[in-house]
């Protein structure tokens, strides 16, 4: 079987068995804080574990890209050295919502595996939990008892916590869990060793395969187990495992996953895969990483410099330094790739051929640009002495953070000088890091106390700014040091943050008492209010309601935002994809997919096409409930990387000019706008623009301060008919008068040093000259020094200048360097210690400046004793 018809055999067996099939979510995860990637096939559906959305389908099956490279998952220092992991890889699942459980899993599973795809039952092990006494929990005997009716209890083995009690992370939900690992060893092995000794071994040919999850608890965050709602089935397989499994491979990589991806890197390296461990394992970090780097930055993760885009940064910078070390790959050459994997992929995850070009430039640009930091890395440690032949643990850091080395690789460039790496200073170094970035991100949330019990809240605020509503649950949380409240509404007119527009803000009354709401998100399914203090009587009836003003401002922004987007399509080209929207009460921004500098022209147009849609008055079309296919059959816009629903919310302004999937607000019709004005145009990453704009009163504020500058530019020109001719006149005469100037400094320059001539001293052998001159132009003192140096043989020169920035030159001809020992720098810097200053520069010339100009004279006579003690 293909990849590609394994994938399709595992959807259509669990559709066969009343299971929807649904696509997978981005691998970049929006609205919720304990994740930065999607790490397993459960994280879309955590809402329904924990209760806090409505189930639609009680039972799912899917394909997941997954990416374990931070967090509690997180395998990527094994990537590419040895077989079987992955930065990005696929998770085949099936869930089972509150619908079946254990029994049901286990039977399903052995069927696929043994039936439908033939595996050898003599291969597989399954493991069962086997309790956990400090937790309370007691061996899995169920799990036990199903497995007994398929497979011989000797093949069943217990495992402890660690191995067999799956969590999300620090918190959510959890559960026992059952796993299938297959032995692959050729038959002469595993006659000699039972492939149970190896099971969770680390042996590259006994692997886990699937893992079957009994979702039945929630971590909270004081690490005690609150019970679910109802029991869930979680499962995940490994999809290049399995390929590798069923195509009889011993390494994943040998499989039609990734074979063409390292046909194409063997090529252009002029090697083959096989010849050397070294070059083998560049190419299989190669063909693995730019996986993960393509799916992040097509689901909208572009690299940078913190967070998640950091995580995607370090990726790519791994596999280019690979790349270059050891298959001498010294051009940029991973973005080839993306076309190879794009093709691949079609049909299956389709937001990468969709924008091939885009993800392109985007991995060509950062590997320009590492390879660029990687030279200047790799001749810092040409340039380090190992002090006793141990790689200091702090420079090794230095590389890895500063250069992007990846630790295994400066491990192996020592010992080719034939040092050691301090590898516990390194991990000292690496876990200060992270402690540093974890205090500077993390949020201290406190559990939730529950008021009401309602797991459902709703959202009212497309229709009402104000609400009568109750207090469902809160808690809370610290943040940067400072107590705030995070509360849950019964029902609510807040809008949450999302799609681009900022959280609502306003007040929580009940009584007397008027309480601020600061902000509100989102949570997985919930909608979060932000306060700073808690209501006094939070099991009242309360009135929640919205900052009115400020809303209507970010609506205007966001329905400009709308036609800004369509502007820009229409301008530029179809090739303009959404890549960032911030919509707030002040501004609106909008990156997008654009290769080149916008001209003048470009955003004069856009700016006239959205202000005419403006003077258009349009009405808002607003459907709240439109099946996605039918949505997307009618050309409206939307986004990669955004999770849609079965059903969405489209917003039109005018069916043959804006169109878009949005769940945010917006105003009822576009005259409401008022006005649209452009702030400025600029680059944010490799292919993406950022067009910064305001809307009705900050555009009318905008342009009141722009014509009031003017005003008083032309009051300052004493109102001239003409403003711009009045100011080239200026500039005109400006130019004209600073040349006279010059001249007129040469001349007196000239004059200066004819006097000076006049008043050397001869001291023994000397030509000393030490005055105070009246001039204060650096460049005409210079010449004037370099003109006395000329004439004068034996020259010690000492000029001051200067009444309010007092000033020192010292020349000395290079024979009195060279012969005396003599030094400007020095000379000058204990002269001005007179004018209270300092200063420095060559041997035989230096200057230097000061505070305080009452001390030249003093300067000048102090130069005197070095003429003395050099005299020749
Ligand atoms: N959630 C389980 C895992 O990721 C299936 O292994």
């Amino acid at each position: 079987m293909t990849s590609k018809e394994i994938r399709k055999t595992f959807l259509d067996f669990f559709h066969s068995k009343g299971h929807q099939i649904v696509p997978s979510a981005p691998i970049v995860v929006k609205n919720d804080p304990t994740l930065m990637f999607t790490n397993a096939g459960m994280n879309q559906f955590k809402a329904l574990f924990l209760g806090e959305a409505p189930i639609k389908y009680p039972r799912v099956v899917d394909t997941q890209r997954c990416l374990r490279v931070s967090g509690k998952h997180n395998d990527l220092e094994e990537v590419g050295i040895d077989t079987y992991h992955h930065t990005m890889f696929e998770m085949l699942g099936n869930w089972s919502f509150g619908d079946y459980f254990k029994k049901e899993a286990i039977a399903w599973s052995w069927e696929l595996l043994t039936s439908v795809y033939g595996i050898d039952k003599d291969r597989l092990y399954v493991t069962v939990f086997e309790g956990d006494e400090k937790e309370g929990l007691p061996r899995d005997e169920e799990a036990l008892q199903y497995w007994k009716a398929h497979i011989d209890e000797s093949r069943i083995l217990f495992g402890n916590k660690k191995d067999n009690f799956w969590e999300m992370g620090e918190t959510g939900p959890c559960g026992p869990c059952s796993e299938i690992h297959v032995d692959c060893r050729p038959d002469d092995e595993r006659a000699i060793l039972d492939g149970k000794e190896l099971v969770n071994a680390d042996h590259p040919q006994v692997i886990e395969i699937w893992n079957n999850v009994f979702m039945q608890f929630n971590r909270l965050k004081d690490s005690s187990l609150k019970p679910l709602p109802a029991k869930h089935v979680d499962t995940g397989m490994g999809f290049e495992r399995l390929v590798r499994v069923l195509q009889g491979k011993q390494s994943n990589y040998d499989t039609d996953v990734f074979m063409p991806l390292i046909d194409v890197i063997a090529t252009a390296a002029k090697k083959s895969y096989g010849d050397d461990e070294a070059s083998d394992i560049a190419m299989r970090v190669m063909a693995d990483h730019i996986r993960a780097i393509s799916f992040a930055i097509a689901d909208g993760q572009l690299p940078s410099n913190n967070k998640a885009g950091y995580v995607i940064r370090r990726i790519l910078r791994r596999a280019v330094r690979y790349a270059y070390t050891f298959l001498d790959f010294k051009e940029p050459f991973l973005n080839t790739l993306v076309p190879v994997l794009a093709k691949q992929f079609e049909g299956v995850f389709d937001e990468l051929i969709a924008q091939q070009d885009f993800v392109q430039r985007v991995v060509l640009e950062e590997e320009q640009s590492f390879l660029r930091t990687l030279v200047t890395g790799v001749q810092r440690f040409e340039g380090y002495r190992a002090p006793d032949g141990i790689v200091n643990g702090d420079f090794a850091f230095e590389l890895y953070d500063t250069f992007g080395f990846p630790i295994d690789l400066t491990e192996l460039m020592a010992r080719e000088k034939g040092w050691q790496v301090d590898m516990p200073g390194f991990q000292t170094s690496l876990e200060e890091q992270k402690q540093r970035s974890r205090a500077a991100t993390t949020i201290d949330t406190g559990d939730w106390v529950t008021l009401l019990d309602e797991d459902q809240v709703e959202f009212v605020g497309y229709d009402s700014l104000e609400v009568e509503t109750q207090l469902v649950k809160y808690r809370k949380i610290a943040m940067k040091g400072k107590d705030r409240y995070q509360l849950v509404l019964s029902k609510t007119p807040f809008y949450a943050e999302g799609g681009g527009e900022v959280g609502d803000s306003g007040w929580l009354m009940a009584g007397d008492e008027k309480i601020d709401i600061v902000d509100t998100k989102k949570e997985n399914g919930l909608i979060v209010h932000f306060t700073n203090t808690l209501p006094s009587h939070p099991e009242v009836d309360f009135v929640a309601k919205v900052d009115a003003e400020r809303r209507h401002d970010i609506e205007r922004n966001h329905s400009a935002t709308h036609l800004l987007h369509a502007a820009l399509k229409k301008v530029l080209g179809t090739h303009v994809n959404q890549k960032g929207s911030l919509v707030s009460e002040n501004s609106l921004r909008f990156d997008f997919s654009h290769f080149s500098k916008l001209s003048e022209d470009e955003l004069r147009s856009i700016e006239h096409l959205v202000n005419e849609k403006i003077r258009e008055n349009i009405a808002k079309k607003e459907q709240r409930h439109v099946p996605f296919d039918q949505a997307i059959a009618e050309g409206t816009t939307a986004l990669f990387g955004e999770k849609y629903g079965d059903y969405v919310r489209v917003i039109t302004f005018g069916d043959h000019y804006s169109k878009e999937l949005c769940g945010g607000c917006h105003v009822p019709a576009t005259g409401n706008i008022g006005f649209f004005k452009i702030v400025s145009e600029s680059a944010v990453a490799a292919g993406v623009r950022r067009i910064e704009a305001v809307t009705g009163k900050a555009s009318e504020k905008l342009i009141a301060e722009q014509g009031n500058a003017l005003h008083q530019v032309k009051e300052l020109l004493k109102s001239p008919k003409d403003v711009l001719a009045s100011i080239q006149s200026l500039q005109e005469e400006n130019n004209r008068l600073r040349k006279e100037i010059e001249k007129a400094v040469q001349e007196k320059a000239a004059v200066l040093r004819s006097q000076l001539m006049e008043k050397v001293e001869h001291i023994d052998g000397l030509n000393f000259i030490a005055e105070k001159i009246d001039l204060a132009d650096a460049d005409a003192i210079k010449s004037i020094a370099f003109g006395l140096k000329d004439k004068l043989p034996n020259l010690f020169l000492v000029l001051g200048y200067g009444d309010e920035k007092p000033g020192l030159t010292v020349m000395l001809s290079e024979n009195l360097v060279a012969e005396k020992s003599l030094n400007a720098g020095a000379i000058v810097r204990e002269l001005a210690k007179e004018i209270k200053g300092g200063g420095g520069g060559q041997a035989f010339y230096a200057t230097a400046g000061g505070k305080d100009a009452s001390g030249l004279p003093r300067a000048i006579q102090k130069a005197r004793h070095f003429v003395q003690s050099a005299s020749v």
